[in-house]
């Protein structure tokens, strides 16, 4: 049996894992879920969502991938066998229903950071962005023709993902996240600084991201419900929960390592950049409405558009260094959703790796060939619609899914008190009991509610205002397709179901 890969060092490990969570969720979802979800008042369910949902999730999912030796698929068949298509959905769902669109913007973001050279979206961001770059058609049934300088991006960064996922884990994937990471890290610290110093942007951060206004999370009321099923979905994407990465990545480290500590980092790393790049947005956005004389509700947009409409307007007007400022922003959107985008093609090609035994190599080509044509949909003038209806119903749905069923799995079958043993076992830490408590009974108890809430608010008004028939096919249809491709990937047998020899040093 051949021995499993393994990261070179705990701090590539590391990198690469917040490389994972520290991507386009971080800047582009995050602002404008806060921005729809009341500013700062979305912080206090983020947060309670962070504490109760997504260190104990991280903890959980980290120790499985580690205990096992194994990605998702083959953790969840060599505890209950009946679960593996569980184990499937996924690095299925991770590949299928959000990377395909994720490397989609990450092509955006590069035909941005092309355009902040001359600023070409020029003073009509908003008609630029859909009309010109998007070339938007009337519904997402009307896919129109595919839009040639997105297909260029987002061939370039599957060619980039390729690159890097193909020579492999050590020399491919920490490598990249140790060039990445510290380049992320120093460029949005030099764009959160110059972007709080602007006129006007102080005084936005304090009003509309530091203060909080509890009315606005009233689960008495749909838009306050809406604010917890957003946090919660928020903390999933964000953090990678679900998704399976996380197992994957620590099933490549050596059987001793700290898990608590690697979990917290990851978790506090990656929550705290959220916030910090929170700055710079609502900051600049705090300038562009001091020097318009116009309120900052009028100057914010939500959705998409908060990255590709209201930050170009606002990189206009800067004083100086406009171009500078926009290639900036622009590099670091593509420095963080390709290091992200490498570890959701990881997580699939090692899960197929691990149950059919074949040539690691020619896998990642295959799949990130397919992952390239699977992108095509979303190429088209159609494409964001369709993008955007997915990401909602895999991230408020599936990923959640995925979270329920790894504390039943863990907490209840496995049993998490057999998890904790191998914890504190491998590691110089110890898990306080209450870890048990949280992944047998609050977190899933908390996730069933969050689902049902969620599923509640899509019966009461259709997400987005889109045709309730839109909302099934592509949405309803991504979660039950998704769910059949691992059902199938489910059934073919192990050909590598035994742990390799490295796996008891
Ligand atoms: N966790 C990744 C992000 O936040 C997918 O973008």
């Amino acid at each position: 049996m051949a021995e499993r890969q393994q990261w070179g060092s705990r701090i590539g490990f590391l990198l690469a894992a917040i490389g994972s969570a520290v991507g386009l969720g971080n800047i582009w979802r995050f602002s404008y879920m806060a921005y729809e979800n009341g500013g700062g008042a979305f912080l206090i369910p983020y947060i309670i969502a962070f504490v109760l949902a997504g260190v104990p999730l991280m903890i959980l999912e980290y120790a499985l991938g580690h205990r096992e030796k194994a990605s998702p698929p083959l953790a969840f068949a060599r505890i209950k066998p009946l679960w593996e298509s569980l184990g499937w959905w996924m690095p299925v769902v991770t590949f299928f229903g959000i990377n395909l669109f994720y490397t989609v913007i990450v092509g955006w973001c590069m035909n941005y950071f092309v355009f902040s050279f001359d600023l070409s979206w020029g003073n009509q961001t908003e008609q630029f962005f859909q009309e010109e770059f998007l070339q938007i058609s009337s519904s997402p049934f009307d896919i129109g023709n595919i839009v040639l300088p997105i297909l260029v991006g987002t061939a370039f960064t599957w060619l980039l993902c390729w690159i890097i996922c193909f020579r492999k884990i050590s020399s491919g994937i920490e490598k990249a996240s140790m060039i990445f990471m510290p380049i992320l890290f120093v460029l949005t610290l030099v764009l959160v600084a110059w972007s709080v110093q602007l006129e006007g942007a102080w005084e936005a951060i304090k009003k509309h991201y530091l203060s909080f206004d509890f009315s606005k999370i009233d689960i008495g009321t749909a838009s306050g419900r809406k604010v917890w099923v957003d946090a919660f979905g928020q903390i999933f994407f964000s953090l990678g929960l679900g998704f399976g990465v996380i197992a994957t990545y620590s099933s490549y480290l050596p059987r001793k390592t700290n898990i608590i500590s690697g979990a917290l980092t990851i978790c506090s790393v990656n929550c705290l950049y959220s916030f910090i790049a929170g700055f710079a947005v609502f900051g600049t956005i705090g300038y562009m409405s001091s020097v318009n004389g116009i309120p900052f509700e009028e100057a914010i947009k939500g959705g998409t558009g908060l990255a590709f409409v209201v930050y170009p307007e606002a990189i206009n007007q800067l004083p100086a260094f406009n171009k500078l400022f926009g290639a900036v922003f622009f590099l670091i959107l593509i420095v963080a959703g390709l290091s992200s985008a490498i570890s959701l093609t990881e997580t699939l090609t090692c899960s197929i790796s691990d149950k059919f035994k074949v040539n690691r190599g020619r896998i990642t080509t295959l799949f990130c060939v397919i992952g390239f044509l699977g992108s095509l949909i979303f190429t088209t003038q159609g494409g964001i619609m369709i993008l955007d209806i997915v990401d909602h119903f895999i991230g408020n749905y599936a990923l959640i899914i995925g979270g329920i069923a790894e504390c039943l799995l863990v907490g209840w079958i496995l049993t998490s008190i057999k998890m904790r043993r191998h914890i504190d076992e491998v590691g110089t830490q110890k898990l306080l009991p209450i870890w048990d408590i949280a992944i047998r009974y609050i977190t899933p108890s908390i996730l069933f509610i969050i689902l049902g809430v969620g599923l509640f608010n899509e019966i009461k008004a259709p997400y987005e205002g889109y045709e309730m028939k839109a909302l099934i096919i592509i949405g309803v249809g991504a979660l039950l397709l998704t769910y059949t491709i691992a059902f199938i990937l489910s059934r073919f047998s192990w050909k590598n179901y035994s742990r390799s020899v490295n796996d008891q040093q």
